[in-house]
């Protein structure tokens, strides 16, 4: 009763704080974590939500799916990049002239954010997984319909108002120096509302190598309201940062304003959603897996065959040089004992009458 009570009263309380206007207080844990979320915003109860768990022995090839094409991505202009904390995630907007070609319908670029873990090291933090399997953190470029909508506010409450590209971020060894253009300026919006202008750079950058193969399903906003008007494109190769990147991403934020109780802004991630009626479409043939090298592995496999191949005539040499001595040992015996002797007998020889001489 006592706690029917409470959380009845709290969560009147909560509803007055959302009514009132002032607020879409949410957060991924706690009393308006994810589990509430669909109390607030109806939406994030709906059946087609994101994100979700790709079961890759469930997918079906869509030939019909093209690569996706990054249009002006990789001219980024002199105008500064505007990277801001929302106090959900670290998010930089995107000049208009950007897009996505390859898709139904137009898209132009809104911005881009991240998911990630909480800063234990452990493969947890992306949104999306394959096969329940999660990445470190997952990068998500959101784009709106412009053959259809006349602006973002519009679109992302409309059926087919989005375009979202995710894509899934896992650690090796190497520093990304792409997410490093993001990265190195954390430290300077740490606090929740905080902004900075930085140097604008070639967004591409930040995307897998392989843009033909991918996942392709209709969802929803990760983040309240949720809205159900989201064509997800996730990217079947993962990019990769390194350790200390990851760990940057994880602790350097806050979900506190600068006057508030220090909080850390980590595992910002929802957790998969049911999948219902839904399918998701595959743009290759599932189960064939196509790996696409990178220059480093491809220098890494030349290097290394080379070096077999000195490596193996440097033993074949060996082998015949070892075969053509065993072939003329006698000679060689002979030789030396010839060598040996000789002065010997010539000793023998030169002894007795040369010395008495
Ligand atoms: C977006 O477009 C709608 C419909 O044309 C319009 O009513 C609304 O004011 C626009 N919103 C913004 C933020 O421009
Ligand atoms: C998404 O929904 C639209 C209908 O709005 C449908 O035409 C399209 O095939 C769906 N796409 C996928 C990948 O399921």
């Amino acid at each position: 009763m006592d706690i029917f009570w409470t959380s009845g009263v709290f969560s009147f309380i909560l509803k007055c704080v959302l009514c009132s206007g002032t607020a879409t207080k949410w957060t991924y844990g706690g009393a308006v974590g994810q589990s509430e979320w669909n109390e607030f915003f109806p939406e994030c109860g709906g059946s087609s939500q994101s994100p979700i768990n790709v079961d890759t022995s469930e997918i079906q090839h869509d030939p019909t799916l093209i690569p996706v094409e990054p249009l002006g991505y990789n001219h980024p202009g002199k105008k500064p990049f505007i990277l801001s904390n929302n106090g959900h995630t670290v998010q930089m907007t995107l000049p208009n002239w950007m897009g996505i070609g390859g898709l139904p319908w137009h898209y132009r670029t809104v911005q881009l954010h991240l998911h990630w873990g909480n800063g234990m090291g452990m493969a947890t933090g992306s949104e999306h997984t394959i096969n329940g399997q999660s990445a470190s953190a997952e990068l998500h470029i959101v784009h709106y319909n412009t053959e259809v909508y006349a602006n973002i506010s519009e679109a992302m409450t409309q059926k087919n108002g989005l375009a979202v590209l995710g894509i899934l971020i896992e650690v090796d060894k190497e520093v990304n120096q792409a997410y490093g253009s993001i990265f190195n300026y954390l430290g300077r919006i740490r606090f929740a509302g905080q902004k900075v202008a930085i140097p604008s750079f070639d967004v591409q950058s930040l995307l897998p190598v392989n843009l033909n193969h991918y996942f392709r399903y209709n969802g929803s906003l990760t983040t309240p309201p949720c809205h159900q008007s989201v064509l997800w494109t996730i990217f079947r190769e993962s990019v990769k940062i390194s350790q200390s990147q990851l760990i940057k991403l994880e602790t350097v934020l806050y979900s506190s304003q600068a006057e508030e109780e220090v909080m850390a802004l980590q595992n910002n991630y929802r957790t998969t959603q049911p999948l219902n009626h839904r399918t998701v479409l595959s743009s290759f043939i599932p189960g064939i897996k196509v790996k696409l090298y990178t220059a480093g592995e491809i220098a890494a496999v030349v290097v290394g065959s080379l070096c077999g191949c000195i490596g193996l005539t440097v033993i074949i040499c060996f082998i015949v040089k070892t075969i053509r001595t065993q072939g003329k040992p006698k000679e060689h015996k002979q030789d030396v004992d010839l060598k040996v002797s000789e002065p010997e007998k010539s000793k023998d020889a030169s002894c007795s009458p040369q010395r008495e001489t």
